[in-house]
């Protein structure tokens, strides 16, 4: 009887599988060009908020960084924050496929271009970040790079 049950579970899985398969296909196939994470790689110094590259402060303990990234540097180029702030990273790339990688952390993303591409982190500790494009993209690849001060 076990085993029906558990027939009956994986099912249920696959249908809710296609379903949800099925769903985001149709989303996906409907959606504009001007989808909240979609951007034109063209129109980067036009389109908001990359028209305005920069740290903003939310308040005490947050901040937005809006980053473009082209071979072969991040704009912008330092930031400083508190210690303890959370950063939500929006990044673009305006030419090819760049990495996002902040040393000393976790945080390792793909900059796509044609997207924006987001994450959070919290800086726990005081010090110099770095951040480097951790794909290559160039011949000056190596010498990508940006830094946030948390003090
Ligand atoms: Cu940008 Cu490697």
């Amino acid at each position: 009887r076990l085993e029906k049950i558990w027939l009956g579970f994986g099912c249920v899985m696959l249908a809710v599988f296609l379903l949800i398969i099925g769903v985001s296909a149709f989303a996906s196939g409907n959606q504009p060009p001007s989808d909240a994470t979609l951007i034109d790689p063209t129109q980067v110094d036009q389109t908001k908020p990359f028209d305005k590259p920069g740290l903003k402060k939310i308040d005490d303990n947050k901040y937005e960084a809006v980053m473009v990234s082209q071979a072969f540097q991040f704009t912008p180029q330092d930031m400083v924050i508190k210690k303890g702030a959370t950063v939500d990273f929006l990044v673009t790339s305006k030419d090819v496929v760049h990495g996002f990688e902040i040393v000393k952390t976790n945080v390792n993303m793909m900059v796509v271009p044609g997207h924006i591409n987001s994450l959070e982190y919290t800086f726990e500790k005081a010090g110099d970040y770095l951040i480097v494009c951790n794909e290559y993209c160039g011949t000056a690849h190596h010498m990508m790079s940006t830094k946030i001060k948390v003090v």
